[in-house]
């Protein structure tokens, strides 16, 4: 039997791997039907503390790694989320972090199935371009104190296969693997201090709070062991975030916000994970004190002022009206009257994700204009016939399409539902 298989063998039956073995499984050019079937028996052993330390250790040294707090002799602070629908707070946060004078270096990803991804969204912003070099990269965080563009290609190469390798093997969704991922990846692009928003509900990965919270402890334990500060917010993705999913919808929404316009749930999350950030940066600020000048951010107009700077450092045009719109805009509305129990986040993603506003598949071409407008959300009243969505199509047929399962996310209940909170824990402030 190979080397590979034996270590294989050895994980399917339930043993330990050493750091050295790890490396040799993912720095060494290992076959990827080899690396599938280890991905499989991690799926079905995990790994222990140890292991998972050392497979992300392996994955940051697989590539390039940046030092952005030494490159800008600050400390600079990033933010990821664990994946979900509406997802747009990195977009109204990085300006609102930047105007509060912290630099704010994010390298993002693409959404994959129903979920949208960062990098999506800024490209329906016309002229914005997400690929720049790394010095470039640490140019703009100097110069302009923000910058968010695609992971380039030689930070953790071992992610870009073994993630590819896990979505068509069914190996997505394992704490280890999971939390490997993200960290290495936030580990080799070099802030000192991350917070993480783990996503839990019906539109994330995490299905519970009990998952979701062994998931944060060990995401907050492998950037310890690397020498960052980790917060990790739990929030709740059993409904849309906001109102707009779907990538140019999401834009507006974020300039809404930076407006102090936004819906409430997208507000308090950006303001949340800025009050944190702020708190873990070198200002030396508390989380109230890092609240407040957070809000003062987007009430005096710097938060929006950053976001204009931002936008044109990278090509694109950050005038509202700029943004591309569908041409065809179909109501949905409400069966009955009452109050809305539940709008369920998956059913949203998918239909968005039908429309075209993400892929199926990895290259899967993107309109960035069609989506979906929940202008009802949870706990909200609504009449008989009133309106509860917008679905925003290229044309009639699609939307059409979509109406039943739309309407089929949300369910109406006769009396008010109780309070559903949107941050469930924090863990490492
Ligand atoms: N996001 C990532 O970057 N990796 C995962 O494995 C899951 C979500």
């Amino acid at each position: 039997m190979s080397r590979v298989a034996e270590l294989i063998e050895r994980k399917r039956d339930g043993g330990e791997l050493t750091a050295s073995e790890i490396d040799e499984l993912i720095l060494a050019d290992v076959p990827d039907y080899q690396l599938a079937a280890f991905c499989m028996a991690v799926f079905f052993r995990g790994l222990s503390s140890e292991e998972t330390f050392a497979l992300t250790d392996a994955m940051v040294r697989s590539g390039e790694t940046l030092d952005l707090g030494a490159a800008l002799g600050r400390r600079v602070v990033d933010k990821h989320s664990t994946g979900g629908v509406g997802d747009k707070i990195s977009l109204a946060l990085g300006p609102v972090v930047a105007a509060c004078g912290v630099p704010f270096g994010k390298m993002s990803g693409r959404g994959l199935g129903h979920t949208g991804g960062t990098l999506d969204k800024l490209e329906a912003i016309p002229g914005f371009r997400v690929e720049l070099t790394t010095d470039a990269f640490v140019a703009q965080v100097r110069e302009i104190g923000l910058a968010i563009v695609g992971q380039t290609a030689d930070l953790v190469p071992a992610d870009k296969k073994l993630y590819a390798l896990r979505d068509v093997t069914a190996t997505v969704d394992q704490v280890s693997l999971i939390a490997a991922s993200i960290m290495s990846k936030k580990i080799a692009a070099g802030a000192n201090a991350i917070v993480l928003d783990v996503k839990v509900g019906d539109g994330a990965f995490m299905k519970t709070l009990e998952d979701a919270q062994v998931l944060a402890n060990t995401m907050i334990a492998l950037g310890e062991r690397a020498g960052r500060k980790v917060v990790c917010e739990i929030t709740d993705m059993d409904q849309p975030l906001g109102r707009a999913v779907g990538n140019a919808l999401e834009v507006r929404e974020v300039l809404q916000t930076l407006r102090g316009e936004g819906p409430p749930d997208v507000a308090e999350l950006v303001l949340g994970a800025a009050a944190h950030l702020l708190a873990l940066s070198d200002l030396g600020l508390d989380r109230d004190e890092g609240r407040r000048r957070a809000e003062g951010a987007i009430a005096d107009g710097s938060a929006y002022a950053a976001y204009e700077r931002w936008i044109r450092a990278q090509g694109g045009d950050p005038d509202e009206a700029a943004l591309p719109k569908a041409s065809f805009v179909r109501e949905v509305f409400a069966p009955r009257g009452g109050y809305v129990r539940r709008l369920a986040a998956l059913p949203i993603g998918n239909a968005a994700l039908d429309l075209g506003a993400g892929r199926r598949e990895k290259d899967d071409p993107i309109d960035h204009a069609v989506g979906i407008v929940c202008v009802k959300k949870r706990g909200d009243e609504v009449g008989g016939g009133e309106a509860l969505a917008e679905i925003h199509a290229r044309d009639e047929t699609s939307a059409d399409a979509l109406a039943e399962a739309v309407v089929a996310a949300y369910e109406i209940v006769d009396a008010p539902p109780p309070a559903h909170p949107l941050v469930l824990d924090v863990i490492g402030a």
